[in-house]
Formats: structure tokens, sequence, C-alpha cells
């Protein structure tokens, strides 16, 4: 049977202005970067998407070379999206980024204008679109000048091809030129996207108060530190999981004594919040009002669904955030 989409999905989710632009994003919204793949399972893509935007997620993020092997996350969200969500194009907001490695030679990475607009045209391509939502620069390129990043980004904008523009991994202060340039040109420059979670605090240092200066949303990524910030680690490595995949960015060296002896005590605050730590964990980052989305993965449906739930508790007291604080710092 085709799918049809849950008529109430919009009930529940908590839609974030992304900075002071117009553009609503959900307060969760799921990332293509693992397991969306060719060499992963279709079914399971298929219904990690379905499930997610029968819960009001409307968001999907990718970037060029996202997937096993690169560029076919794209294929597949191409995939579901024209067999699956046909005729919802206009209820979805995707987003796609290149800065990192994506062909041979000096033209396929980094921040020139040559490579930004051919890979633009090649994500379009993936995904069977006329235009992107956002699109990212994925990461600062010291060797490029600022104005030419930014230039071929607000080309993508003049063309048509994409609505929005973003910077990811960006230091604050090339964030804040970067802002300053877009003005200039009257681009939508409304959003960078930061890696940030109870493990990795740094974005709350010199970030998040030029995003706040500048009107800027983050979206930010990885907020379960890639599953470390849930209990499945506690009692061994499970065969089906990220570290055990061993894929390149996370290893078993990080599932150390210390993180898991602080997921303990994370677990704590989560029951007497009646959250799974995964939930608290987006709960947590969710409580900075900067933050417009936190950008999940997810290997299983069943994790999108628990994943979601966070957003029925997303008020802390000075207290829990305390303790919360005293466990991170140990
Ligand atoms: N801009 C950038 O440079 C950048 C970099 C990385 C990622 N991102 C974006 O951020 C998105 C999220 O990144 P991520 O997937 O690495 O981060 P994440 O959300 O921190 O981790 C997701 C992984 O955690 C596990 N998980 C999720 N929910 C769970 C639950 N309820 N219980 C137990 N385990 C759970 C799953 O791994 P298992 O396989 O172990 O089940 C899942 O694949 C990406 O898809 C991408 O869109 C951006």
């Amino acid at each position: 049977m085709n799918y049809q989409p849950k008529l109430n999905r919009y009930d529940d989710m908590e839609y974030r202005k992304c900075g002071n632009s117009g553009l609503k994003v959900p307060a969760i919204s799921l990332g293509l970067y693992r397991n969306f793949g060719e060499v992963e399972s279709y079914q399971t893509a298929k219904k990690m998407v379905q499930t997610a935007f029968d819960l009001g997620i409307t968001h999907f993020d990718l970037a060029n070379n996202y997937g096993e092997p690169s560029g076919s996350a794209e294929e597949t969200f191409g995939k579901i999206l024209h067999k699956e969500l046909s005729g919802y194009r206009d209820e979805v907001l995707i987003s796609t980024k290149a800065g990192y490695d994506m062909w041979p030679g000096p033209y396929g990475d980094f921040g020139s204008r040559k490579y930004m607009l051919a890979s633009l045209d090649q994500s379009l391509t993936r995904l069977g679109l006329d235009y992107i939502d956002i699109y990212y620069s994925h990461r600062y390129d010291p060797e490029t000048p600022i104005e030419e990043t930014v230039g071929a980004l607000d080309t993508v904008v003049k063309q048509g091809k994409a609505l929005y523009v973003g910077v990811s991994n960006y230091p604050s202060d090339v964030t804040q030129q970067a802002a300053k340039l877009f003005r200039e040109l009257k681009t939508p420059f409304i959003v960078h996207q930061p890696q940030y979670s109870m493990f990795l605090r740094g974005a709350e240092g010199d970030l998040f108060p030029v995003l706040e200066e500048e009107g800027l949303g983050a979206i930010v990524y990885q907020p379960l530190y890639q599953g470390l910030l849930t209990t499945k680690y506690q009692n061994g490595i499970p065969s089906d999981s990220r570290v055990a995949k061993k894929v390149d960015s996370i290893s078993e060296d990080q599932v150390t004594k210390e993180s898991l002896e602080q997921v303990k005590r994370l677990k704590v605050v989560a029951d007497q919040r009646n959250q799974s730590v995964a939930q608290l964990a987006l709960s947590w980052v969710l409580r900075n009002r900067t933050v417009a989305s936190a950008l999940i993965g997810a290997s299983r449906p069943e994790q999108v669904e628990e994943n979601v739930k966070a957003l029925a508790n997303l008020d802390f007291s000075d207290e829990e955030l305390a303790n919360i604080d005293e466990i991170l710092t140990k």
C-alpha cells in the first residue's frame, strides 16, 4: 500500500524560527550522514524518513559526500522523496553542503567558486531537484578568500538553485565576516551548523554569542555525540552500533570509562525527568534559544520515535542544570 503521511503530523512538533529569518525549522531534524548510503537497506532508510515526516520532522539534512559511497545518501533521499513523498516537496526543507573531498583534483573540495557551483549542480542531479532549500559551505577554506565562497553562495541563490544559505564548522570570527558580506549582497544567510552536545560544548564560547548578534540560527549536529550520549554502550559495544561498525569518525577508544560513568550519572537525572539519556541530551541542547534545531542521526525508525519524545520535556530547573554541569565537568 502507498504511504499516506499521518494527518496529525504537525500537532506535536515544535517549530522554531531560524535566527531572524522567516524560516521555521522543526526542533528536531533528521540528518542522513550515516545509514542512507547505497550499501544500506533502502527499506530502513525509507521507513526512517516516513517515521520522521509523520512526527513533524520537516527538515532533512544532507551533504554531497554523505553515504557510502559519497553522494549515495542524496540519491537515496531523492528516490524516497520522489517515490514515497511525491507531492510533498513544499512540506519539506532539504539542505545540502559542499566543502569536503568529493572528486579528484584541485576542484573537488574546500570553498572555491569553481567547486561550490559544480557541486550544487551535481547534488541537484542526484536529488532530482531544481532547487535546494539551504545550501551550506561545509567548512571554512583558509586558502580561498571568504569573499569568493560568500560570492558563490550568493550566486546559487540568484540562480534560483537555493533559497537560503548557511555555513558549517566556521570559526566565529569568519562567520561574522561572512555575515557582513552577505548583508551587503542581501543574501539570505540564515544559519550556522556547528557540532554541539553535552560532550562538546565549544560553541557556547565565542560562536553562540556571534550567532545571536548576527541574527543567525544554529542547527546543531551530533547532539547525541554519535550515540555515546545514550545508554547503549553501558554493557559493552553492541554489534549493530556505530562504534562496532568502525565507521571513520568514531571508535572504540572514545567509549572511555569516564564517559560511561558520566552517562550513568546523567541517567539518574534523566530518570527523574522521565526521559531516556538520549532525550535528556536533546532537551539539553534545545534549552539554548540560539539553537533552532537539533540534528539527529538514526539507524532505525524507533530511535527517531524515541528522540522526538524529548520535546515533551524541554524545561530545566537551575538545580538540574547545575547538576548536569557538575557531571559534565568531572
Ligand atoms: N556539518 C557537519 O560537518 C556535520 C558532521 C556530522 C554530522 N552532521 C549532521 O548531523 C547529523 C547527525 O549526525 P550523527 O548521526 O553523527 O549524530 P548523532 O545524532 O549524535 O548520532 C546518531 C547515532 O546515534 C545512535 N542513536 C540515535 N538515537 C538513538 C537512541 N535513541 N538510542 C540509542 N542510540 C541512538 C545511532 O547510532 P547506532 O548506529 O549506534 O544505532 C545514530 O546513528 C548527520 O546526519 C548530519 O546531517 C553534520
